[in-house]
């Protein structure tokens, strides 16, 4: 079995002590309800590291009032033993008032990306991300972070932040795990009825359909948004919170699609009380 550790600091003697051997870190951050999704990273990071630490830290920061924190599945015996078999060194398992105790007061911000997509529909929860993945770096010294192209715009985000901040720190971008269905794995998925479950697929299919579109020759970004929101109204119960054609790496919607533009074609849908989203980048 992996170690388990809770304590920040016993956390950094660990990750002093790799380092001092010459073993290099790889970190995969998640908020545990471990699926295949996020084993993937741990393998990537088993991959091109000596010592993986995966930390599980439901991380209240992030949740907005009204959101899921409260019910969102923890499950820490499982995730050790599914971490553990994907090649996991230790698991780092901080408590919340270790995290932030009540004279908290530092966030870090990364301005203009996190205006958008999911940042407008969910203010103040990419600065829960960032404050939090800084922390966690702080703590754990990787040399490598390996996030998953599931969470686009986190993954962008993150990419900045290291910029910006001088992370020492190479950030690795896996891709989406989905189910056979399509659906994109999600720890949210456990919240849908079979009902849901069962028209999920949809948001995958939309995407394919946008790349088929976009294949075919049309340019009108609006157009693919129209295509897509329409297959999901006709085909699913969902509500369609976004849907984005943007470029990929600022993030900002487009009118008409050029040639060799990266594009990151994305959206958020609800089934109920459950958002889930999905995207994938196209370069035409
Ligand atoms: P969480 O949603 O648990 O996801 C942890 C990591 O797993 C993220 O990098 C996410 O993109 C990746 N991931 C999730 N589902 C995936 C899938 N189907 N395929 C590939 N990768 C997938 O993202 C977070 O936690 C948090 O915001 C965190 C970064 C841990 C900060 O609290």
């Amino acid at each position: 079995m992996a170690t388990i550790i809770h304590d920040i600091d016993e956390m950094r003697r660990r990750a002093d002590s790799i380092r001092a051997s010459g073993q290099r870190i790889g970190l995969v951050p998640t908020m545990g309800a471990l699926h295949d999704g996020h084993l993937s990273l741990v393998r990537i990071a088993r991959e091109r590291t000596d010592a993986v630490i995966t930390t599980v830290f439901v991380n209240p920061t992030q949740f907005g009032q009204g959101e899921d924190f409260e019910r969102y599945p923890r499950d820490l015996a499982r995730d050790l033993a599914l971490a553990t078999a994907a090649g996991t060194e230790i698991l780092f398992a901080p408590k919340p008032a270790a995290m932030y105790p009540a004279a908290y007061r530092t966030f870090v911000n990364v301005e203009g990306l996190t205006d958008v997509l999911e940042g407008a529909v969910r203010p103040g929860h990419f600065r829960g991300v960032t404050t939090v993945v800084s922390k966690l770096f702080m703590i754990t010294k990787p040399h490598i972070a390996v996030f998953g192209q599931k969470d686009a715009q986190q993954t962008a985000v993150i990419r900045r932040m290291v910029r910006d901040l001088n992370f020492d720190i190479t950030v690795v971008v896996a891709p989406i795990v989905r189910e056979k269905d399509g659906l994109a794995m999600s720890s949210r998925n456990v919240y849908l009825t079979a009902e849901q479950r069962r028209e999920a697929p949809v948001i995958h299919r939309s995407l394919l359909l946008a790349e088929e579109v976009l294949r075919s020759g049309e340019r009108d970004a609006s157009a693919v948004r129209k295509r897509m929101g329409e297959l999901i109204a006709r085909d699913s119960s969902g509500i369609t919170d976004y849907v984005s054609v943007a470029d990929a790496e600022s993030l900002r919607e487009i009118d008409f699609c050029s040639p060799g533009e990266s594009l990151l074609v994305s959206l958020a849908v609800r089934f109920g009380t459950t958002r889930l989203i999905d995207n994938t980048t196209i370069t035409l």
